[in-house]
């Protein structure tokens, strides 16, 4: 796991639509009563914007490894959690669960992917921006397209023009991949901010 001051944590609503190409406010507003879970939600800025702004009930849930929230907490409508996305586990479904730039950081992706798929409500989403080129064999290799397949066949939708992979649904993800390590010297990814790559013991077919 990797977290510094260099990392943009600061990020607004607007940006979120951008990165992830859904609109959270318009989300959340067609769905009364929503819960929204944000992962590596940083600030909390995006989330707080949201509570402001998001007319009717709502409850947002922001989970970091490090507690610069910039923003007060304001349970119920806006909780701001201090754990690790890889150890964390909520009490209760979620209408949307997003990852903005987080799952870069973390050791492993495929582990956080599936628990959070497992935890969406019968018809919610989960979306987040995933290189899918961050993971690797367990000797180094990039994983390539056998993983994109996989991750098709196991029913997320991963865009790779835009690394963004999305899910719908609760579903019990079930990958052929084993978590061995991972590396965080490996430099700058696709977004110039140094990452981490997460290796993989991988199927031989
Ligand atoms: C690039 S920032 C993005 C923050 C926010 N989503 C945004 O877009 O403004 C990545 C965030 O992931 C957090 N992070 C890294 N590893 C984590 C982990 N294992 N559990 C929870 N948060 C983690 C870092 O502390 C950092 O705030």
């Amino acid at each position: 796991m990797v977290a510094n001051n260099r990392m943009n944590r600061e990020r607004r609503l607007r940006a979120y639509r951008r990165e992830l190409g859904v609109d959270v406010a318009a989300f959340l507003a067609s769905r009364p009563g929503a819960r929204w879970l944000d992962l590596c939600c940083g600030t909390g800025n995006a989330l707080s914007e949201a509570a402001d702004t998001v007319t009717g009930d709502v409850e947002i849930v922001g989970v970091d490894l490090v507690d610069f929230f910039a923003v007060p907490p304001r349970p119920p409508r806006l909780q701001l959690i201090t754990a690790s996305v890889t150890a964390w586990e909520p009490d209760a479904a979620f209408d949307l669960i997003t990852c903005v730039h987080g799952l870069h950081y973390v050791g492993d992706k495929l582990g956080v992917i599936s628990r959070a798929v497992r935890w969406l409500t019968e018809d919610g989403l989960f979306v987040a921006n995933f290189d899918a080129r961050s993971v690797r064999r367990a000797d180094g290799a990039p994983a390539g397209p056998r993983f994109v397949r996989a991750l098709r066949e196991a029913g997320l939708d991963y865009d790779t023009r835009n690394r963004r992979l999305r899910s719908h649904g609760r579903r019990e993800v079930r990958l052929p991949y084993r978590f061995v390590g991972a590396d965080d010297q490996v430099g700058p990814n696709y977004t110039g901010q140094p990452a981490v790559n997460s290796h993989y013991t991988a199927p031989n077919r």
